[in-house]
């Protein structure tokens, strides 16, 4: 199986995407769950060479959101891409308060809002694709989804996707406006949405796992050290690799400041995994489920 071409179904995107969600703040600062992900970088010229160097490696998947550094990461994006023919991801219906808070708000007059100064941001005439951050609990999902629609009946966004949503979430949504792809934390060792990566093979519709990467820690003891040795590949590129096998649909956004990183995930689409490394790496889970 190539898995190193572009699939033009369901979302024309590279296999493998950049999250950049990280593109913010100081280097020092940009780990972890409670990286602020609030201040222009530190180091901006750095990062946009970096999106740049992933443009040369053949991505054509950008993954931002308004929420994230209060809009610069989409800023930064549209400078970085300036004049390249790349699909750009982004998210609304989520605010920031101060650098501790994410907070779902699904409003259907902030979700325009924020498409337009997305629009403005990314130097865009219409959106690729536009998430809805999370589903605010507060407001019928079908006004936040029916929000969107009306920005793509009026051709400011060209697709719609929701983010941390189960198969009923889904289901639901789907009833009001086609959705093209969902956006959800899924990695080797945090397979709770298999029922959504399921469900969306079925549907023909993109399946983007967040944070695609498990860290060393949530997957000690299992085979990927040994496939890792195997095939000569990082165990970071196996967990790419395995994810890509996991459906022709699965277009993993993983997150990298770094060059070096950059070169090393992008290059997962070329490690080869055999049906029996594939069967060990199906066959573990993860005591944390
Ligand atoms: N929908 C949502 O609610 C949601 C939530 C969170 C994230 N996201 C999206 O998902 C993307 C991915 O999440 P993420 O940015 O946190 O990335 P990630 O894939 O979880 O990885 C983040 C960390 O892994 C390190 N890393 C990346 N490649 C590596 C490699 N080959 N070897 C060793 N370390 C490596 C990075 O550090 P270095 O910089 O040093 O490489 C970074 O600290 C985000 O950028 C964002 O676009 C969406």
């Amino acid at each position: 199986m190539d898995t190193s071409r572009t699939v033009s179904i369901p979302l024309p995107a590279s296999r493998i995407g950049l999250g950049t969600m990280r593109l913010a703040d100081e280097p020092g600062s940009r780990r972890g769950a409670a990286a602020p992900i609030w201040a222009t970088p530190s180091d901006r010229d750095a990062l946009i060479a970096l999106v740049r160097r992933a443009v040369d490696l053949g991505v054509s998947h950008f993954d931002t959101a308004s929420a994230y550094a209060l809009g610069e990461g989409e800023r930064l994006l549209a400078e970085a891409l300036h004049g390249v023919d790349a699909m750009v991801a982004t998210k609304v219906g989520m605010i920031r308060p101060s650098p501790e808070q994410w907070v779902p708000l699904g409003h259907p007059a902030l979700l325009h809002q924020q498409i337009e100064e997305s629009l403005r941001r990314l130097r865009r005439e219409t959106l690729d694709l536009v998430y809805l951050h999370r589903v605010d609990p507060g407001i019928p999902l079908e006004e936040q989804v029916g929000a969107l629609q009306q920005a793509q009946e009026a051709g400011r966004v060209r697709r719609i996707g929701l983010s941390e949503v189960d198969v009923a979430t889904l289901e639901r949504a789907r009833n009001v406006v086609p959705i093209a792809a969902v956006q959800n934390l899924y990695n080797y060792g945090a397979r709770a949405h298999d029922p959504v990566l399921e469900r969306t093979a079925e549907l023909g519709i993109a399946f983007v796992p967040f944070f695609p990467v498990s860290p060393g820690e949530a997957v000690h003891g299992s085979p990927l050290e040994q496939v890792a040795a195997e095939t000569g590949a990082s165990p970071t590129q196996v967990q790419l690799a395995w994810l890509v096998r996991r459906g022709e649909h699965v277009l993993p956004i993983p997150g990298t400041t770094s060059a070096e990183h950059l070169a090393e995930n992008v290059g997962a689409t070329a490690v080869q995994l055999s049906e029996d490394q594939l069967a060990r790496l199906d066959g573990w889970s993860s005591p944390a489920g």
